[in-house]
């Protein structure tokens, strides 16, 4: 892995995200409440750029009639077909239903086939990097 210069951290403000370019590969960096993501800026699905996508967060449920929002900001939706990600782990968003059945072993699989590409990200001194 080679060390990539994306911005001076105080570029990418809390809430915001910034797009660079290192060895050849989009990345899309996220600061998400002081903390830094990257993730390829391709969607797998069919390579929509997940940078133009709207970042939200996840309504979730444990049981009928109840449920929650939660994970406001973590969760980014693709802007072609809004599949949507999980920032920190570049993971798909599946249905919960899913995810409790047998079709569990299969997401994990299909999970490994959804997930962006991700890549190691730190602050030095002022400035955001990636390794890629
Ligand atoms: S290209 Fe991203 S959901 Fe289809």
């Amino acid at each position: 892995m080679v060390a990539h210069v994306v911005a001076p951290a105080a570029e990418i403000p809390p809430g915001a995200r910034h797009v660079t370019e290192a060895a050849g590969k989009r990345i899309v960096v996220f600061n998400l409440g002081g903390e830094f993501f990257a993730l390829a800026d391709r969607c797998p699905h069919q390579g929509g750029p997940l940078s133009a996508g709207p970042v939200m967060g996840a309504v979730h449920s444990d049981c009928p009639g109840q449920y929650a929002y939660d994970r406001r900001g973590e969760i980014l939706r693709c802007p072609w077909h809004a599949w949507e990600f999980d920032i920190r782990t570049g993971r798909s968003v599946f249905d919960p239903k899913r995810i409790k059945t047998r079709a569990y072993e299969a997401r994990t699989a299909c999970g490994a086939e959804l997930q962006a590409e991700t890549f190691p990200v730190r602050v030095e001194e002022r400035y955001v990097v990636v390794e890629v």
